[in-house]
């Protein structure tokens, strides 16, 4: 008898922001299947092997492969749209935002391979061209985005473990040291998902040598008196190690400033030097919120994103000592929650193609 004639049991193993999604994408897809999510941390926890908590977060693609990274994002945004309307408590709100750039447009890693566009104008609600008096007079040249999204993560992520528990989802918290132990834990399973960022160092079975932490410094502080009217984002290329950014967070987020992109570096210590230099820059771009000395910081956040040389990798794997197929959905790196939603709905075709679509009813 072959698993395609039962029930299906899947296994996610992780509880980040692309484990909670694919999970309920997975019920979406296969509504009287038994998943259960196994992970070391979930929504509420603090830690720096779980990178979900500490992002900014707001929706600004970094994709500009004319592909599936692009695809991803913009399904992404489509669901991002649905869910701040049907669920204004889910942490979700739309913004305008000026992006501040320090080279030419052609430098700045925001072009479209081929097609030499930016991708996401329409999406965006258009993109006008900043004149000399709006935002640093030493910019090379600004965007301002019509709307684009921004991320309150803490309720967020709050909110997907909500929407995975009323979905009959069991949560096991357990850390696993390879994906064989947690296959002995349930040995019915019919496939196990692989959503465990950076956890590739405790996964002993196989280690991804192209996965990296690129280090990321915020301050989050308290919103001022008069509301911040737009996102900001300032920085020599898109991605970059010196990165600026003002997210002004809906429903009692905060305001999260940035930041930086330390490829390689794994430390979680607060570096004040660093903060300090974040609080300037932030000032600098975004005069709304007054000077470095009024600002009222809450707290200092370090996490680290999960980075992959060749981008995040979505794709099955079957070997003999599983005995089950395992389905990878992790290396977001920066984009885990602008390319939540496409990447966990790319990686439950993968589930569909390994079961064969009869495991759907
Ligand atoms: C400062 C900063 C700013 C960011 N800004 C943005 C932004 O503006 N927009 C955006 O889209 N993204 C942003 N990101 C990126 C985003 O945070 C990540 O891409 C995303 O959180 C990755 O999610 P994940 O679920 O893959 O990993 P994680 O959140 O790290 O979750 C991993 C899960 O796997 C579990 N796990 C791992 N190994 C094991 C094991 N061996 N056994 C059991 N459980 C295990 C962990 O406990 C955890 O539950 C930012 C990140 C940082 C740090
Ligand atoms: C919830 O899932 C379990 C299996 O994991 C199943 O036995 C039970 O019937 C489900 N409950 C509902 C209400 O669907
Ligand atoms: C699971 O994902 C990690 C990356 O987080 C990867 O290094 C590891 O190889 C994967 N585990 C297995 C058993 O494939
Ligand atoms: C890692 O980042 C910290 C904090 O910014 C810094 O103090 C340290 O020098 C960095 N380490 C390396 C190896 O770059």
């Amino acid at each position: 008898m072959s698993t395609q004639d039962q029930t299906p049991q899947f296994l996610v193993l992780g509880a980040g922001v692309i484990g909670l999604t694919t999970a309920l994408v997975l019920r979406q897809n296969y509504p009287s299947s038994r998943i259960t999510i196994l992970a070391k941390h979930f929504p509420g926890d603090r830690s720096i092997d779980y990178a979900s908590p500490w992002a900014g977060a707001n929706w600004c693609s970094m994709a500009h492969d004319n592909g599936p990274l692009e695809k991803y994002d913009e399904i992404t945004f489509h669901k991002f749209e649905q869910i701040s309307k049907e669920q204004p408590q889910a942490g979700i709100e739309k913004m305008g935002m000026w992006g501040i750039f320090d080279s030419p447009i052609e430098e700045a890693g925001i072009l479209s391979e081929g097609t030499g566009k930016i991708w996401y104008e329409e999406l965006v609600g258009g993109l006008r061209k900043l004149g000399e008096n709006e935002g640093p007079k030493d910019k090379v040249f600004g965007l301002e985005f019509g709307g684009t999204w921004r991320i309150n993560t803490q309720v967020y992520l709050a909110w997907l473990q909500a929407e995975v528990l009323s979905s009959n989802i069991s949560l096991v918290r357990r850390p696993y040291n390879s994906l064989a132990s947690a296959l002995e834990d349930f040995p019915s399973a019919t496939l196990l998902v692989n959503c465990t960022g950076l956890g590739s160092l405790h996964l002993t079975d196989v280690q991804d040598s192209s996965m990296y932490p690129t280090r990321g410094q915020t301050v989050l502080v308290a919103e001022p008196k008069t509301p911040i009217p737009r996102m900001y984002f300032r920085s020599p290329k898109r991605i970059d190690p010196e990165t600026t950014y003002v997210f002004p967070r809906p429903l009692g987020g905060g305001v999260i400033l940035g930041g930086s992109r330390q490829d390689g570096n794994w430390s979680e210590e607060v570096d004040m030097n660093l903060a300090k230099d974040i609080m300037e820059r932030c000032c600098r771009v975004c005069p709304d919120l007054g000077k470095v000395e009024d600002l009222k910081v809450i707290s200092h956040g370090v996490g680290l994103r999960p980075s992959r040389k060749g981008g995040p990798r979505i794709e099955i794997e079957k070997r003999k000592g599983w005995g089950i197929p395992v389905v990878h959905n992790y290396g977001h790196s920066g984009a885990g929650y602008q390319s939540s939603w496409g990447t966990a709905e790319r990686a439950v075709e993968l589930v569909k193609k390994a079961l064969g679509t009869r495991a759907k009813l």
